[in-house]
């Protein structure tokens, strides 16, 4: 019997909302947000920072992470994603701070951007409206202003690349906006290698999904981009598909999590590890991932290993996002879930709302 992924009428079907086609429009989405300029068009400078901080939750959060390791090697200063309430001290007038809500109504972001702005930190907001926006207005911070209509996790072009042009604009990266731009014939490849029309047996996506249908995905990463990548996959897996999924990355792991796949044989035989992997790792990292297969792959129910591909590590970044993302909405297809629609988000944040 065909899956549900290799028919057109279920796919259709089960994704009401085009969510499928939505992640096949990733390249356009990164080449129309190359030219997104912010207004007003005067951004602050980042001569003398001390560091860049990026405030965003979820779909919108990621895209500090991604920024994080689209430009490691070029921005000389650290890059802090803030998930959360609480604004680290350190942020002040030498601060460069993003503020990244989709929405432009998420309430910790919102925080720590009056935080940041009381401080005086140099702000700038990407968003699709809602009270970001207003305030960015009224303070006159510049607003990259992105496209309404999409989920935040289906916009991560919108989101994160925005980041990357604001601060070559200021001089604090440069070559990232290209590394970007030669990326996109690669990610239109991918796009097609990827895609709902490509069956299952020559799709690593859907084939991927379907290894991952009766299991807890596990998803292992490395320290830098790949971490980034599983933290991804963990997040598309959970909003998209509706299943629990947890990551980690090495080597870190090795140094506690390794310990805990020894008991509970019941629940590690669902778990289903899918180890990120790139040609050039750092040697001790390959080793540490080949030893750590052998080590606990009797106690999980699969493990399977993934590279990245590409030529450069933008490339290759991006590669593994994208393998990821379509494969967490075939996972959803296949589970019969739609993937666009993230219910308990919006009840959670409901609540919230009437809670004052
Ligand atoms: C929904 C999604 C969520 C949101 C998060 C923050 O698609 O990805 O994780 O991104 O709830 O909301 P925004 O992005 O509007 O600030």
């Amino acid at each position: 019997m065909k899956n549900l992924v290799d028919s057109p009428g279920e796919v259709s079907r089960i994704d009401t909302s085009g969510m499928l086609d939505v992640v096949k429009g990733f390249p356009g989405q990164i080449k129309e947000a190359l030219e997104i300029r912010p207004e007003p068009a005067r951004m602050p400078s980042a001569d003398g920072i001390n560091s860049v901080v990026v405030l965003g939750m979820g779909g919108s959060g990621i895209s500090g992470d991604v920024v994080g390791a689209a430009c490691a090697g070029s921005l000389k200063v650290p890059l802090v994603t803030v998930k959360g309430y609480h604004l680290p001290d350190h942020v002040g007038p030498d601060t460069l701070v993003f503020a990244v809500s989709y929405s432009g109504n998420t309430e910790e972001t919102l925080d720590c951007f009056g935080r940041a702005s009381a401080r005086g930190a140099r702000l700038v907001a990407v968003t699709s409206g809602g009270r970001l926006a207003e305030l960015a207005l009224e303070g006159g911070v510049p607003i990259y202003r992105i496209p309404p209509g999409f989920q935040p996790r289906a916009s991560l072009g919108y989101l994160f690349v925005p980041i990357v042009s604001a601060l070559e604009q200021m001089g604090a990266v440069s070559g990232v906006a290209r590394g970007l731009k030669e990326a996109l014939p690669m990610l239109e490849r991918r796009s097609e290698e990827y895609g709902p029309d490509v069956p299952m047996e020559e799709n690593p996506a859907k084939r991927l999904a379907v290894g991952l249908v009766n299991s807890l995905p596990v998803i292992y990463g490395q320290e830098g981009a790949l971490a980034v990548a599983a933290r991804r996959w963990k997040a598309q897996v959970n909003e998209n598909a509706k299943v629990p999924a947890f990551d980690n990355w090495f080597p870190e792991l090795n140094h506690n999590e390794t310990v805990g796949w020894q008991n509970h044989a019941g629940i590690c035989s669902m778990c289903h590890l899918v180890m990120l992997r790139q040609p050039e790792e750092h040697p001790r990292v390959s080793l540490r991932v080949d030893i750590t297969s052998e080590l606990i792959s009797g106690s999980v129910g699969h493990v399977t290993q993934v590279y990245a591909r590409g030529d450069t590590g933008i490339e290759r970044l991006l590669d593994i996002i994208y393998l990821g993302d379509f494969m967490s909405v075939y996972l959803a297809i296949e589970l019969e879930q739609d993937p666009t629609p993230v219910t308990r988000i919006e009840k959670l944040k409901r609540r919230l709302a009437d809670a004052g």
